[in-house]
């Protein structure tokens, strides 16, 4: 996939790792960017102006399907989708009730958002020469974490829908990445592990993965633990359980 000349839509692209996205891609790309934090878009859009920027809750549907609309009819050059967006709360079903808010906010942003926009949008990206769906999961998508069940259960359910959507593209332009990040050091990860790498490190390796048709971009450690799950899956799911 070429790196140029792209309209590339970022969720969650005015902070962490899809930050770090649009840093990288908007000197020679046109990049569009969606979150909720209307201060953090404004700084953005301040910094980098031409970046466009749109406040959308994927969490809720109607904001969705509102926001789908609006890249369709001001971007229809869009040819590539960075689902990026994501959440991750840590609690136990055990201990912490009740957590239903919880559970419904991790399984839109993380699962039903990224499929929805998909399935939205790839009807134009496969009007296009050249196209691109990226999708992010997770090594937790591999081994869950004990305290992180629904955001492991997302990201396995998105790795499953990121082959299969590659099947149903065979043939197409339209080309199908899975980035699988280690630790990386963003918000999210405030105060959990250790041994983080930068949201920066962790484009730039994916970028260039994605450059030279790589499609499943495994970085870091994960590609040892994708190893270790093949060979001895019990030592990976051990691993990661209290990670
Ligand atoms: N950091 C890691 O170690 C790590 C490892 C593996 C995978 N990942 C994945 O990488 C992706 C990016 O994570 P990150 O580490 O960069 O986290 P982050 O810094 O917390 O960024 C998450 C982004 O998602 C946006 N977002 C969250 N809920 C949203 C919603 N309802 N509607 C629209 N946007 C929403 C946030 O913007 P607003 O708050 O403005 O809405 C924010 O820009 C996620 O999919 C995450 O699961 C991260």
């Amino acid at each position: 996939m070429k790196l140029s000349d792209n309209t590339i839509l970022i969720t969650g692209g005015a902070s962490g790792i899809g930050l770090a996205f649009a840093n990288l891609l908007h000197d020679n790309n046109k990049i569009i960017v969606c979150g909720r934090d209307k201060a953090r878009l404004e700084k953005l859009k301040n910094r980098l102006p031409e970046i466009a920027t749109y406040q959308c809750d994927l969490a809720n549907e109607a904001d969705l399907s509102r926001f789908a609309d609006t890249v369709l009819a001001n971007h229809p050059s869009l040819n590539m989708l960075i689902n990026n967006a994501g959440i991750q709360y840590n609690y136990l079903f055990t201990e912490e009730q009740p957590h239903a808010g919880f559970v419904t906010e991790e399984v839109r942003v993380n699962l039903l958002a990224p499929i929805q926009l998909t399935e939205r949008l790839l009807p134009n990206l496969m009007r296009q020469d050249d196209a691109a769906v990226v999708n992010i999961t997770s090594a937790l998508a591999i081994a869950p974490k004990k305290c992180a069940a629904v955001y492991s259960a997302t990201k396995s359910a998105m790795r499953s829908f990121t082959q299969a959507l590659r099947y149903q593209l065979e043939g197409s332009h339209v080309a199908v990445f899975e980035l699988v990040p280690p630790l990386v050091d963003t918000d999210m990860t405030t105060g959990r592990g250790d041994g983080k790498i930068t949201p920066q490190a962790l484009a730039s390796e994916a970028l260039k993965a994605i450059a030279s048709d790589k499609h499943d971009v495994l970085i870091g450690k994960t590609k040892i633990l994708y190893l270790l799950y093949r060979l001895l899956p019990s030592a990976a799911y051990r691993l990661l359980k209290n990670s």
